[in-house]
C-alpha cells in the first residue's frame, strides 16, 4: 500500500514537472526549447523553425497589415489569415452594389485578384541581437539604417525584450502589392459575430486569402500591372488529416502585447481603473454606431471594420477582468513580491522604486487612455489635418478626403462626439484650458458638441470643398484636441509598464528576478515580433460537470443557422450542401457524427497580433488558422492559466471545404499541393 502510494506520488510529480506549454519564444533562440518540444511530438529541427543560412519555416510567415499573421502556402506567393485581418481591406473594396462583406469575393484566376491600397506584408530576413552594439555607443538609427540599406525594399526595427535587459534588430522585407484573392461571406468569416466572439464552442470560418506580388526580379514593389507572384524561399505545406485531442501543435506568428512580468500595481490599475473606463466608453460608442447600423445598409458597410475593432477589445476587457479577479492575480503577485522582498533585502528598494515610479505615472496614463477612447474616436477632425497636410499634392489631398469620406456620417460622428466630449469632461484629470474655454463659451460639454457640429461645414466632401476650413469651427476643436493630444502622448507607451520612467526600474527587477527565480521559464514578452508557442489540442472542464470537446463541426453552424439573425444567417450554398451531405473529399467522421470538421482548440500561449497564426503539426504542415481565445483565457496577456486557457483555430479542412463547396474556387488547390 504504502509502495504503490510512493510510486503514484513519483509519477505525478514527473508528470507535473515536464515543463509548462506557456511561453511565446524567439524563433532564433528555439534550439533552448527544442528538447521540450520534441518531448512533446515535434519531429523537426530548431534549424527547420529559423535559420539564416537555408530556407525555413519562417520565410513562410508574414506580418499582415501591420498587425495580423499570415502564412504562405503556395511557390505563387498565395497568403492565408483571417477574415477579420483581411476585413479592413475587403470592406473597403466593398460598396452597396459590390458588398463583397455579405456575399464573399472568390477571383477565378490571377486576373481577378482585386489590388488592396494601403495594404502590406512583411516577411522576416533575420533577427540579431543588438544589446552589445547598443551598449558600446552606436545608436537604433545608426542599427537601423544599416539594415535597411543592406537591400530593396527592407524595413528593420529594434526592439527591447525583457525591459530593456535585450535588444533584437529585426529585418523585413516590406511588400506592398497585396491582392484579395478571395474571402467567405461574412455569416462564415465572422459567423456569429460578437456574440461568439471569445467564446467556445465556436463555428467561425474566420480566414481570407491574399497573394503576394513582386517585381521581376522577385522584389518588393509598389503595385504595378506588370508585377509577377512572390516566389518564397519557403511555404507551408498544407495537412488535411486532421488532428485529435493531445496531438501537438506549434503556432508560428506575431504575437501583440503580453505583461506577464508587472506588478500588483500594475495589475490593480488595469482591473479597477483602466478596464472598467475603457469599457464603459466603448459600451456608449458601440450604442451610437449599433443604432445607426441597424438604420442603414450604407451605414452598416461604413461602420464595419470600425464597429469590430471597437467590440473586440470592449468584449475581451470584460472577460480580463473577471479572469484577474477569478485567478486572484493581484493577491498572487502581492504574495511574490513579499517572498521577493524577504528572500532579497539588498533588492526590496527595487520595488520601492517601482511602486513610487507608478504613483507619479498613473494618472499620466490614464488621461492618455482617456484622449485615445474619447477625443481620438471624433474623427472629422481628420479632415482638419489632412487639409493641412503640406506633404501631399493637391490631388493627393482630394484622395485622401475621399478616403475618409467614403466611410464616414457626418450624424453619426455627432452623436459620438456628444457622448465623448462629455465623458471627457467627466474623466479628465489633465489640464485642458482651451477645451474647458469653449466648453464654458458654449454653456458646457453637450451644447458644445452640438454647436460644433451645427456650425461645421466640413461634414462631407462637397461641403468641404466650398468651405474656408481655417475658419471652420472644426479646426478651432482640433487645435484644442492637439493641445490634449501633446499631453497625452508623452504617456503613449505600449503598457503602463513600458514607460521609460517606470521601465528603467522594471530592467534591474526582471534582472533581480531571473537571477532569484530558478524554476520560472522567462520568455520575453510579447511585442509584436516573431514568435513560437507550442503545445497540444486539448478540451477542458469550462465549468462544474460541463466539459468542452476540443472540436467542433458543420452541426454546430446548421444548429446555430437563423435566417432571421444577420449574423447567423449561413449562405443558402451552406444550407445546400449540408441538406445533399455534399462533403465529397471533406467529409468524416466526428464526434459521432458524419460531417466536416469545422474549429478546434489547443493549449497554445497566443495574444492579439497571433489572428491568422499558421497552426503546424509536428511535421511543420499547416493544420488550421488560429483566430481567437476562449472566455476564460481573456486575461492570458497577465496570467496564463495552463489549466484553462485555450487558443481557438479554424481547421484547414473547414478553410478547404468552404473554398470548394461555397466559393466554387477550388483552381486555387493544385498550387496549394491539394
Ligand atoms: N477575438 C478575435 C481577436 O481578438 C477576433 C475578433 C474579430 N471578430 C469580431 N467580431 N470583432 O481579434
Ligand atoms: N483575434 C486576435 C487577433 O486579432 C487573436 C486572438 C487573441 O487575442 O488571442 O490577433
Amino acid at each position: 500500500m504504502k509502495r504503490t502510494l510512493l510510486l503514484f506520488v513519483l509519477l505525478c510529480a514527473t508528470t507535473f514537472s515536464a515543463v509548462a506549454d506557456k511561453g511565446m519564444w524567439l524563433p532564433s533562440l528555439i534550439a533552448s526549447r527544442i528538447k521540450d518540444m520534441k518531448a512533446k511530438g515535434f519531429k523537426l529541427s530548431a534549424e527547420d523553425i529559423y535559420s539564416i543560412n537555408q530556407a525555413s519555416l519562417k520565410d513562410a510567415v508574414v506580418l499582415f497589415d501591420g498587425g495580423c499573421t499570415g502564412e504562405i502556402v503556395s511557390e505563387e506567393g498565395l497568403l492565408i489569415t483571417n477574415h477579420h485581418c483581411g476585413y479592413d481591406a475587403i470592406q473597403a473594396l466593398s460598396t452597396v452594389e459590390n458588398d463583397y462583406l455579405t456575399n464573399g469575393y472568390w477571383a477565378m484566376s490571377n486576373a481577378e485578384e482585386l489590388p488592396c491600397a494601403g495594404l502590406k506584408v512583411h516577411i522576416l530576413v533575420r533577427m540579431d541581437e543588438v544589446t552589445e552594439r547598443l551598449a558600446a555607443g552606436e545608436t537604433r538609427e545608426e542599427i537601423i539604417a544599416k539594415a535597411e540599406a543592406e537591400g530593396v525594399g527592407f524595413r528593420a526595427k529594434v526592439e527591447s525584450m525583457y525591459y530593456g535587459n535585450q535588444a533584437y534588430l529585426f529585418i523585413y522585407r516590406e511588400f506592398s502589392d497585396v491582392r484579395l484573392v478571395g474571402a467567405p461571406p461574412t455569416t462564415i468569416g465572422k459567423f456569429g459575430a460578437d456574440n461568439d466572439n471569445w467564446i467556445w464552442p465556436r463555428h467561425t470560418g474566420d480566414f481570407s486569402i491574399f497573394r503576394i506580388y513582386a517585381n521581376a526580379d522577385n522584389e518588393p514593389a509598389e503595385y504595378s500591372a506588370t508585377n509577377r507572384p512572390y516566389k518564397p524561399a519557403r511555404h507551408f505545406k498544407i495537412s488535411t488529416k486532421g488532428v485529435k485531442e493531445g496531438d501537438f501543435t506549434m503556432i508560428y506568428g506575431f504575437p501583440g502585447n503580453t505583461q506577464e512580468y508587472i506588478t500588483s500595481d500594475a495589475v490593480k490599475y488595469i482591473a479597477e481603473t483602466s478596464d472598467p473606463t475603457k469599457i464603459e466608453l466603448r459600451t456608449q460608442r458601440l450604442d451610437i454606431i449599433g443604432a445607426a447600423q441597424s438604420l442603414s445598409t450604407e451605414t452598416r458597410i461604413k461602420y464595419a471594420a470600425k464597429q469590430a475593432n471597437i467590440a473586440n477589445a470592449w468584449k475581451k476587457w470584460q472577460g480580463e477582468v473577471k479572469g484577474i479577479n477569478r485567478l486572484g492575480t493581484y493577491d498572487k503577485k502581492q504574495a511574490y513580491e513579499a517572498r521577493f522582498r524577504s528572500e532579497n533585502p539588498d533588492k526590496a528598494y527595487i520595488l520601492d522604486s517601482l511602486a513610487a515610479a507608478y504613483e507619479r505615472n498613473i494618472e499620466g496614463y490614464f488621461n492618455y487612455e482617456l484622449y485615445s477612447e474619447t477625443l481620438r474616436g471624433i474623427e472629422l477632425q481628420q479632415v482638419v489635418y489632412i487639409a493641412a497636410d503640406e506633404r501631399l499634392s493637391d490631388e493627393e489631398r482630394t484622395e485622401a478626403l475621399k478616403l475618409f469620406y467614403k466611410d464616414f456620417d457626418v450624424n453619426v460622428d455627432r452623436e459620438l462626439a456628444v457622448a465623448m466630449l462629455k465623458a471627457y469632461d467627466n474623466y479628465a484629470t489633465a489640464e485642458a484650458s482651451m477645451l474647458q474655454s469653449l466648453f464654458e463659451r458654449e454653456g458646457g460639454a453637450e451644447a458644445y458638441a452640438n454647436w460644433l457640429y451645427d456650425n461645421t461645414k466640413l461634414g462631407n466632401f462637397e461641403s468641404f470643398m466650398a468651405a474656408d476650413v481655417e475658419t471652420d469651427p472644426m479646426t478651432e476643436f482640433a487645435y484644442a484636441a492637439t493641445e490634449i493630444k501633446l499631453e497625452a502622448m508623452k504617456y503613449a507607451y505600449r503598457n503602463l509598464s513600458n514607460i521609460p520612467d517606470i521601465e528603467r526600474w522594471f530592467r534591474p527587477y526582471v534582472k533581480a528576478l531571473m537571477e532569484w527565480d530558478k524554476e520560472r521559464a522567462f520568455f520575453p514578452d510579447a511585442n509584436l515580433t516573431l514568435r513560437v508557442a507550442y503545445g497540444k489540442v486539448a478540451g477542458y472542464q469550462y465549468a462544474d460537470g460541463e466539459y468542452h470537446l476540443p472540436q467542433t463541426t458543420l452541426e454546430g453552424i446548421m444548429q446555430k443557422d437563423n435566417p432571421e439573425i444577420y449574423d447567423y444567417n449561413i449562405p443558402q450554398s451552406l444550407r445546400d450542401v449540408y441538406a445533399a451531405k455534399d462533403y465529397g473529399r471533406w467529409g468524416v467522421e466526428l464526434n459521432g457524427k458524419y460531417t466536416v470538421p469545422v474549429c478546434f482548440i489547443a493549449t497554445n500561449h497566443t495574444t492579439g497580433g497571433n489572428s491568422g497564426s499558421p497552426v503546424l503539426n509536428g511535421k511543420g504542415e499547416l493544420i488550421g488558422v488560429n483566430f481567437d481565445r476562449t472566455w476564460l483565457s481573456t486575461m492570458s496577456d497577465i496570467e496564463f492559466d495552463e489549466t484553462l486557457c485555450r487558443n481557438i483555430i479554424c481547421d484547414i479542412r473547414y478553410v478547404l471545404f468552404v473554398i470548394d463547396k461555397v466559393g466554387g474556387a477550388d483552381w486555387l488547390f493544385e498550387e496549394m499541393g491539394i
